[in-house]
């Protein structure tokens, strides 16, 4: 794509000159916009881009290892890469928290905290970049509908936890398309530069109620079912976003001879433009019975699964 290869390539030429010695700092989070501004700053200046990688606990089943295959010491692209391991630390935060505002105000914070500990570490930054796009940046001024029915942490104003002189937010033009298609120029892999959405509170608002290491073993390894099962099904392309959320409900059931007292799983899958409106997808049901099989006979603590039909409005896309 010639279009896209002028702009990567001025882009280059526009971060090398705004940057020149400096150092850069970059939250990434393993979502499209983060790690497409990585891999175009790393083709700019190399070691002097740092990212740091917060692991909440809350991603998807093996996320974390796939965010660092990408951009770790493993991987193609030139940068100081940080992971930091904080699920002790937000499992703990969370720890008897209920309230979905709540749960995403604690995540937030925390994530301000161990962001700005790991700056800290490194000293003194010139720069914090961020994968700003287009429609954020309308959506701020604006104060887009989502951003007062759920505070979207990662959308908004100037970070004022760490200390640098200038941001710098080399995706400030572009719309989701063209980041992507930065992204495969960039030689990002399509698995990432195709991800559907993932909310930054992560399965912390996936799972309805208190969050603990054992629910987030049981969503995510029910998720990682739906998805391969989906994909299996040659559906994957056809959805906006699905995922497998845990209901706080426990329910009777029978497995061999015994009675069973687990957990309920709610799968979810919607078809939507903007997702501010949305309505849930049309999944075939062997495919649903094939996931339903599966969770109840892999993943223990779980005897019952649910499909979402509900559209946005009345709903919202998450369950929380
Ligand atoms: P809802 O649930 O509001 O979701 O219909 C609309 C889109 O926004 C995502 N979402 C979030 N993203 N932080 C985020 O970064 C959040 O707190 C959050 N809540 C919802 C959701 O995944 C969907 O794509």
């Amino acid at each position: 794509d010639w279009k896209m290869d002028a702009f990567v390539e001025n882009s280059i030429r526009a971060i090398r000159e705004k940057v020149g010695g400096g150092k850069v700092l970059l939250a990434l989070s393993g979502g499209v916009d983060s790690s497409v501004a990585a891999g175009l700053l790393s083709r700019a200046i190399g070691k002097q881009l740092t990212c740091v990688f917060v692991d909440h606990g809350l991603l998807r089943k093996n996320e974390g290892d796939e965010v660092e295959a990408v951009f770790g010491p493993n991987g193609s692209f030139d940068l100081n890469f940080i992971r930091v391991n904080a699920q002790e630390r937000y499992y703990s935060k969370l720890a008897g928290v209920e309230e979905p505002e709540q749960k995403r105000k604690i995540i937030g914070e925390e994530f301000i905290r161990v962001f700005e500990e790991e700056a800290k570490k490194i000293g003194a930054v010139d720069f914090l970049a961020q994968g700003t796009i287009y429609p954020d940046v309308v959506e701020s001024g604006l104060g887009g509908e989502s951003a007062v029915i759920k505070s979207h942490h990662n959308v908004g104003g100037l970070p004022d936890y760490v200390d640098f002189k200038e941001i710098i937010e080399p995706l400030r033009d572009l719309f989701k398309d063209e980041v992507r298609k930065a992204g495969l120029e960039l030689g990002l892999p399509e698995e990432l530069v195709f991800r559907q959405p993932f909310p930054g509170p992560g399965l912390g608002i996936r799972i309805i109620g208190e969050v603990t290491a054992e629910k987030v073993r049981i969503v995510q390894d029910a998720d990682a079912i739906y998805r391969e099962e989906v994909a299996k099904a040659g559906l994957d392309s056809d959805l906006n976003q699905y995922f497998a959320a845990l209901t706080n409900m426990r329910s009777v059931g029978v497995m061999g001879d015994e009675r069973t007292y687990d957990y309920a799983v709610a799968l979810r899958a919607v078809k939507t433009i903007d997702f501010m409106t949305a309505e849930a997808a049309e999944i075939p049901f062997d495919v649903l019975q094939k996931v339903m099989s599966r969770i109840i006979n892999e993943v223990k603590g779980v005897n019952r699964v649910f499909y979402d039909l509900t559209s946005k409005p009345p709903g919202t896309i998450e369950f929380e």
